[in-house]
């Protein structure tokens, strides 16, 4: 069996990956999105990805360790389904679902890692994790505010972008 500090390594060693695959998305995820309120929300979200990534480095550091990346299969069929999402030209509610399954992804992998840290007294570590726990509840609770007001009313009322009338039937491909 494991040590909780090779477990913490593990974790750590997934959601760094996890991280790298998010910031390779993100910028999809903008340039998909139809109103501009969400295209800055995944904008700003993707600073703060990079940010998040360098406070890795320094968890990492302060358990004496080199930072290590392994493959995150999870964030993989996350990205994977978000994507088909963006080909499929779902719109702007289904990216915002996408959003909040990597946001919830995060949010239970960095709480585990914030109470790990904790139990083996890695009080460094455990207040850098804690702020980017933090800053992922934050942009979760974003979304939700973003997907609550305009996004779904007019999504709800129909086909996002209206045609101007005089438009042909014709079906995107
Ligand atoms: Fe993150």
């Amino acid at each position: 069996m494991s040590t909780l500090r090779e477990t913490l390594l593990s974790e750590l060693a997934d959601v760094y990956d996890a991280e790298k695959q998010i910031t390779k998305a993100l910028p999809k995820m903008a340039k998909a999105a139809e109103h501009e309120e969400l295209k800055e929300a995944f904008e700003t979200h993707l600073e703060e990805t990079e940010r998040q990534i360098e406070r890795l480095d320094e968890v990492f550091e302060a358990l004496g360790e080199k930072p290590k990346g392994k493959k995150c299969k999870a964030m993989q069929g996350i990205i994977a389904e978000g994507e088909e999402m963006i080909k499929n030209d779902e719109g702007d509610a289904a990216l915002i679902a996408a959003a909040q399954k990597v946001e919830h992804y995060e949010i239970a992998t960095y709480g585990s890692l914030v109470s790990w840290a904790r139990l083996l007294e890695e009080e460094e570590a455990a207040d850098l994790l804690e702020q980017t726990l933090d800053e992922e509840k934050a942009t979760d609770e974003k979304l939700t505010e973003t997907a609550e007001s305009a996004i779904n009313v007019d999504e709800s009322e129909g086909e996002g972008e209206e045609e101007e009338e005089g438009g042909s039937s014709k079906r995107p491909k």
